[in-house]
């Protein structure tokens, strides 16, 4: 792939694709800037070269419509914090007003484009509104790779009409997960949750071929107990997903993966904070009870697989850790992924989120800025925006 190193980039004006989806109070201060500073190694070497910084993003779903609450000014206020300089925000991303505000920009200077997404032909890479992004620019440079899952016109139509490059971010989230998924070293443990089974069937899939051992906690490893035959009370069981469970242990006993299932569970009433919950093993749900995170026998099974481990991969929160009463099984492992000499790699916001409450974040080799992305590269997919770089690079 080719990156921003081997581009000419001095006084050129350079659009630079970043991630800046970052989640704002109800005052619309941001309130989690992770991936804003993961941008910051990109933007600062296009000014320490005098380039003319153009950034562009997107901000929710506005779903092709100008939306007050989502625009980017609350993020170029924390970006210019974070660089220590002035950011200018541009209240629209194509057309005159950024032409005028791009044509008084200097060397070195930093312009921030409104979100994209207020243009239905960003999400339908409508080929006019990417030809209307490129005339902003010399060169495109793609550093959002927690949006490269889409192909819209700023992530992949646009590269189509600029010389095009990967960031250092990009370069970097593709480099890690990739020698992980090719040449990882051994055990290769991959650590499965969240509340779905169905989130994560290509991703199981796709590991199978690859891993040793298969850790599942979270919701759903409850579907892969029914699947065993327990009863599971209240818990969320994906009924329709049972078979295929089954179906999935089968296959990962046969690539000769050790697919490991909690042996314990936190169980409660009900998903409440104030909530009592009880210690059972998997073979005691109460009735009436559900399951709402691992126990600790579990969380002791899956750290000894993590401590033995080369290179662990870890995508989905093991129970409901926004609760405190259900927090233990996720922060447990997240202690033990910050123990273990084994290359570990986190990826999804909900287990980015809990690896930083956690308190661990700065022990983990890497945290990925991809949560949907990060997914569908584990699922072995070519994502559309890493997709036209390679080509572009040829
Ligand atoms: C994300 O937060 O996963 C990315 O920014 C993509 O956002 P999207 O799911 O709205 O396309």
């Amino acid at each position: 792939i080719k990156t921003i190193r081997d581009m000419e980039v001095t006084g050129k004006r350079v659009l630079v694709r970043v991630d800046f989806n970052v989640p704002l109070d109800q005052e619309g201060n941001v309130t989690d800037d992770t991936r804003i500073r993961a941008a910051l190694p990109t933007i600062q070497y296009l000014i320490d070269r005098q380039a003319r910084v153009i950034l562009a993003s997107h901000l929710g779903r506005p779903r092709g419509k100008v939306d007050d609450r989502y625009r980017l000014d609350p993020v170029a206020r924390r970006l210019s914090e974070l660089l220590g300089r002035p950011v200018v925000k541009v209240d629209d991303c194509v057309g005159d007003e950024p032409k005028r505000a791009i044509a008084g920009m200097q060397p070195g200077d930093v312009v921030l484009l409104e979100n994209v997404r207020f243009y239905p032909g960003e999400e339908k890479n409508d080929e006019n509104f990417a030809r209307q992004l490129a005339e902003l620019a010399d060169v495109y440079v793609n550093d959002a790779f927690g949006t490269a899952h889409r192909a819209h016109a700023s992530t992949e139509g646009v590269a189509h009409f600029l010389p095009a490059a990967a960031g250092f971010l990009m370069e970097k989230e593709i480099t890690v997960l990739n020698q992980a998924l090719s040449n990882p070293s051994r055990p290769f443990v991959a650590i499965l949750g969240g509340a779905k089974v169905s989130d994560k069937i290509g991703v199981i899939e796709n590991l199978l071929g690859k891993v040793d051992a298969l850790l599942i906690g979270g919701g759903m490893a409850n579907t892969f107990l029914a699947a065993r035959g327990y009863a599971l009370g209240k818990s969320l069981v994906e009924a329709d997903r049972v078979a295929l469970a089954r179906d999935l242990m089968t296959r990962a006993e046969k690539a000769g993966v050790k697919l490991v299932l909690p042996l314990d569970l936190v169980v409660a009433e009900a998903a409440r904070p104030e909530a009592e919950p009880r210690v059972v093993a998997v073979d005691s749900v109460p009735e009436e009870w559900m399951a709402l995170d691992i126990g600790p026998k579990t969380v002791e099974t899956f750290a000894a697989e993590v401590r033995d481990a080369g290179t662990v991969i870890w995508n989905g929160p093991m129970g409901v850790f926004e609760m405190a009463p259900f927090a233990a099984g996720t922060f447990g492992l997240a202690r033990a992924l910050a123990e273990s000499k084994a290359t570990t790699l986190v990826g999804g916001g909900d287990t980015a989120a809990a690896v930083e409450k956690a308190g661990v974040a700065g022990r983990m080799s890497h945290i990925s800025t991809g949560g949907g992305a990060s997914l569908e590269f584990l699922e072995g997919k070519v994502l559309p925006g890493v997709a036209v770089l390679m080509d572009r690079g040829k």
